[in-house]
């Protein structure tokens, strides 16, 4: 089958909405608009969108002749939405969003860099592979960028890494400005759309679909200049940890109430593990290296220690309490210290019972009251001292 009767296939399944954000474009605008028709399945069920914000260069007006053209030609149809307030990169994808009609979106930049014959692969390719994002990707084989300053490559590669790192996306290059989607995915999304990131944001919020890139050369524009500048890498680090305190939301939402019981039992443990170790160097430090007092003495102060420090490490780490008003902390650290003598009360006379009554062998009896009292211990300190609900 030839691309051409691919294209037609898709014209009649599918209805298709071009969106192009410009901002002083003039020099570019036409070209992209001439070739966009002629590598786009001709017929009324696609349409070209261009978001202007109001260029000075008066890009929007030369789009506004050309679209009454080209209504007279009868050719695909070709819109502009003129944004005389708002402003932005990603908010005017959005905008142009919004007015799309068609049931898959491409978006793409006005200047050349993101070749328009790469457009009927992408929608094939959403189709058929049954994706629902398809990103034109710089850094996937085959994938390459022309014509840039090693400079702004080392910025992009580093920004690209972060975003895949930090925010755990799988993809090669979520920070495309080309890529294709079913319009229906971001239905329920509320976006920041801040500076430039859309996809990456609807990475991150469109949640479990799927997403294939293919590769493309993003070829550096010759007309006009790239609006990519300090403030828009200031907004790139706001929407970097705005999507990420995102994220760690949902993932601690969607968490199953056993997972988050379980994590917080093992940080208990953890902790109390970190106390023995706490207890016995500082009774070391006061009973043989500082100073020569009474073992006792310096046995006493370890203790102490090991429990204050147990106390703080589950207060912040283990259950997340980070408020620290002095009489509720001294209120939890007093609930703390007595259940942790209840329990130490509770193993002795347990095991007494087991070994006396029950004729247990001693070390398992140990291992039965330690197993119950710290049990115990996790259970009342979560419901009383931290005030939680104990499944949960
Ligand atoms: N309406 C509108 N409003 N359009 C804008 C604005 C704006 O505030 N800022 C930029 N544009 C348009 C430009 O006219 C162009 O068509 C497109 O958005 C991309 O802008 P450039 O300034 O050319 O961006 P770039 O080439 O530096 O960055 C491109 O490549 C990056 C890959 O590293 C963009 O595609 C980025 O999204 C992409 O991440
Ligand atoms: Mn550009």
């Amino acid at each position: 089958m030839s691309i051409a009767q691919k294209e037609l296939v898709i014209i009649r399944s599918k209805s298709l909405s071009v969106i192009v954000p410009t901002y002083n474009e003039s020099k570019n605008i036409v070209g992209i608009l001439d070739s966009l028709r002629k590598h786009l399945p001709i017929g009324t069920d696609t349409e070209i969108i261009v978001v202007d914000d109001d260029s000075p260069d008066g890009t929007g007006n030369i789009v506004e002749e050309y679209a009454k053209n080209s209504k007279k030609e009868n050719t695909q149809s070709v819109q502009i939405i003129h944004r005389k307030t708002e402003r932005g990169l990603s908010s005017a994808i959005l905008t142009g969003i919004k007015y799309a009609k068609g049931d898959a979106v491409v978006v793409m930049d006005g200047d050349f860099s993101h070749p328009p014959q790469t457009i009927p692969k992408m929608i094939e390719e959403l189709q058929k592979s049954e994706c629902d994002i398809v990103v034109a990707s710089r850094y996937v084989n085959g994938g390459s960028v022309k014509g840039w300053p090693f400079r702004r490559k080392i910025i992009s590669k580093g920004a690209t890494k972060i975003a895949r790192h930090g925010l755990g996306i799988k993809i090669k290059d979520p920070m495309s400005g080309f890529f294709a989607f079913k319009r229906n995915i971001i239905n329920n999304i509320k976006f920041d759309a801040i500076g430039y990131k859309i996809l990456l944001e609807i990475l991150v919020k469109a949640r479990g679909v799927k997403v294939k890139e293919i590769p493309y050369e993003f070829i550096n524009r010759k007309e006009g200049s790239s609006k990519l500048d300090t403030s828009i890498a200031i907004d790139y680090v706001k929407s970097l940890w705005k999507l990420y305190r995102y994220g760690k939301t949902i993932r601690e939402k969607e968490k199953r109430v056993s997972v988050r019981f379980l994590s917080k039992a093992g940080r208990f443990y953890t902790v109390g593990a970190s106390g023995l170790l706490v207890n016995y160097l500082v009774s070391f430090l006061f009973g043989v290296v500082l100073s020569n007092l009474w073992y006792i003495y310096a046995t006493m102060i370890g203790i102490v220690f090991s429990m204050t420090s147990n106390f703080i490490l589950n207060k912040v780490w283990t259950f997340e309490d980070r408020d620290f008003n002095l009489k509720k902390t001294l209120r939890q650290y007093g609930l703390f210290l007595g259940f942790s003598g209840i329990g130490a009360i509770f193993q002795i006379f347990m095991i007494y019972i087991l070994v006396e009554t029950r004729h247990m062998n001693y070390s398992i009896a140990l291992f039965v009251a330690v197993v119950i009292a710290s049990v115990g211990n996790f259970i009342l300190n979560k419901r009383w001292t931290f005030q939680e609900k104990v499944w949960s």
